[in-house]
């Protein structure tokens, strides 16, 4: 990840001053709580993506630092959004928006991002770049609805947590590839191999986001780790356990799921740790990384594609 920062350092300074740019509000509270988020950094991966695709693709112009910045917009507004609704009280190493400000400043704010970004977007003029992004947007809502009528139900497949997935995450990171692609004046079949690379990268970057809320340490994560639990959120460790755990472990984790908190969270990482539910989740995050890189091998070989590639190795190797 260093690796991949160092080489866009210059490129993600000129997004910096676009994000500082056009997140200017007279309303002081809307300025207030955009700065907090935004300021508390992140990782900026999916900014990252709509620079490597472009340079991937030979671009060298400057209409990218938009896209990645409406795109990030679009990602802090879900997260605002995700916080309330998951009921999250850390992020970034820091209090989350709705801790401090309250739900209703951080709901009314991340619809002030969300049409921020819809404005930029509209002023780069490509009626292309325009369905992308409110495709995009659109389906990621549809994703978060999903996963609140999947809350408390112990019953989901497979299928349908990997339905939620691509949708609330991995459609985000698709569309920032293919934006990068699009403004590389990348054909249909390269516009659509980056696609693939970025939808497949997103779900294992989610894969290993639902490993972390169990395995990981919340200083480096930023966040705390059992939230899916509190919130009855049956993600791919306890679906593994919900089929391949004892009856006293699958019993276990139907009841957590079905009442949602905390109360459970010991002996249910304990049966985790013991049943291989993590390294089966990795399993799977790194079949999708496999496609990713895959879908890009036939890519012209560039400093770019070498991060893409690094990009990928991150996502299922990262502890943050
Ligand atoms: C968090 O995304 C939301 C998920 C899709 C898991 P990131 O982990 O990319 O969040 P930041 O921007 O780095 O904080
Ligand atoms: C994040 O899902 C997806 C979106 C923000 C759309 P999570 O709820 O798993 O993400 P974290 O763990 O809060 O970052
Ligand atoms: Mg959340
Ligand atoms: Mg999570």
């Amino acid at each position: 990840m260093q690796a991949i920062q160092a080489f866009l350092a210059a490129d993600m300074q000129q997004v910096d001053e676009v994000i500082r740019a056009r997140l200017h509000s007279e309303v002081i509270l809307v300025s207030q709580v955009a700065e907090y988020i935004i300021a508390s950094g992140g990782k900026r991966l999916r900014p990252a993506l709509v620079l490597l695709a472009a340079g991937a693709l030979g671009y060298r112009g400057t209409h990218h630092y938009e896209l990645a910045t409406v795109v990030e917009f679009i990602h802090t507004a879900t997260l605002l959004h995700d916080d309330v609704v998951d009921e999250s009280n850390m992020r970034r190493g820091r209090a989350t928006a709705n801790a401090l400000f309250g739900n209703a400043a951080s709901v009314l704010v991340g619809d002030f991002l969300y049409s921020r970004a819809f404005q930029m977007m509209v002023s780069v003029g490509q009626m292309r770049i325009m369905e992308v992004l409110s495709d995009a947007t659109n389906i990621i809502a549809e994703g978060e609805v999903l996963q609140l009528m999947n809350c408390n139900n112990a019953n989901v497949s497979e299928a349908a947590y990997l339905h939620v997935i691509r949708y609330k995450t991995a459609k985000l990171f698709e569309a920032a590839a293919r934006l990068g692609a699009i403004i590389g004046g990348a054909d249909a079949g390269t516009e659509a191999v980056l696609a693939t690379y970025g939808m497949h990268l997103g779900t294992a970057f989610q894969l290993i986001d639902d490993v972390l809320d169990y395995s990981g340490d919340h200083t480096e994560i930023g966040k705390n780790v059992g939230d899916d639990l509190a919130e009855g959120k049956a993600t791919l460790p306890l679906l593994y356990l919900l089929q391949n755990g004892t009856t006293t472990q699958s019993d276990l984790v139907r009841h957590a799921v079905e009442n949602g908190g905390l109360t459970e969270f010991a002996p249910i990482l304990e049966a985790i740790n013991t049943s291989g539910a993590l390294a089966y989740t990795r399993a799977q995050a790194q079949i999708e990384i496999d496609l990713a890189t895959n879908a890009i091998a036939d890519l012209p070989a560039s400093p770019y594609k070498q991060n893409l590639m690094n990009l990928a190795q991150f996502a299922v190797n990262r502890n943050y």
